[in-house]
């Protein structure tokens, strides 16, 4: 285990933070052999201009911030290959978060419906929802994108998600590659207004970045 990779955050102890890494990968919401990518890794000065660098920059001393912060909610939202899901991604061990993408979270609320037609094994969406609404460890929110979330049945429960976060003042993190006004059109107003509402969260709005991805092929 990376010693340094210890943030310097006071609310987490070093031993038990230590064993909280060897958690199996279900534990963060990971797949079992899932890559995850380091924040060391993560070098702001890839991207090609200035002002793409600061921005980058930025993005990762935000979300370091947000794992310094008690109750802190960040939303960040940036075009695609800037590095969200990276970030993401290798802070979520680091602050014994919870992952989970917009589309998992559609999949499973799916899942657990179709199971419920089936009657085979059947978990209520709404206990689920409440679970991770009011736990206490960082939830993360990756990558809440066009389609991802289907109206009604999700849309609603991915509300209540925001709403019980909210209401019980836990720190979550999004990020989304829509901007505020395709996101309302996606989620709804009410969702939107929470998440981008500066007295809430952190709002980091990324035109500068360029996707990297691009840049290699
Ligand atoms: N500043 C950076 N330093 C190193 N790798 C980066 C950086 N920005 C993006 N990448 C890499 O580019 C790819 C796309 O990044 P990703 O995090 O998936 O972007 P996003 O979630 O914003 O669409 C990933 O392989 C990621 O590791
Ligand atoms: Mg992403």
């Amino acid at each position: 285990m990376e010693q340094d990779l210890v943030p310097s955050t006071e609310t987490i102890n070093k031993e038990e933070h230590l064993a909280q890494f060897n958690k199996p990968n279900s534990y963060y919401g990971f797949e079992e052999n899932e890559y995850i990518p380091k924040l060391e890794d993560y070098k702001p000065q890839l991207q090609t201009t200035n002002a793409g660098k600061k921005e980058a920059q930025l993005m990762k001393d935000t979300v370091q911030k947000w794992l310094d912060s008690k109750n802190g909610w960040l939303t960040i939202i940036g075009g695609v290959g800037i590095g969200k899901t990276h970030l993401m991604k290798a802070i979520t061990k680091l602050g014994n978060c919870y992952y989970l993408t917009a589309y998992e979270f559609d999949y499973r609320i799916k899942k657990f419906r179709n199971s419920y037609d089936t009657n085979e094994n059947f978990v209520d969406p709404d206990d689920w929802v409440q679970n991770i609404g009011t736990m206490e460890r960082r939830l993360i929110l990756d990558d809440i994108g066009a389609g991802y979330i289907d109206k009604g049945w999700t849309t609603k429960r991915f509300e209540r998600l925001i709403d019980l976060r909210y209401r019980n003042q836990r720190p979550t993190a999004l990020t989304s590659n829509l901007s505020g006004k395709e996101l309302e059109k996606e989620l709804g107003d009410r969702i939107i207004s929470r998440i981008t509402d500066v007295n809430i969260s952190r709002v980091l709005l990324c035109t500068n970045t360029k996707d990297l991805r691009l840049k290699r092929r």
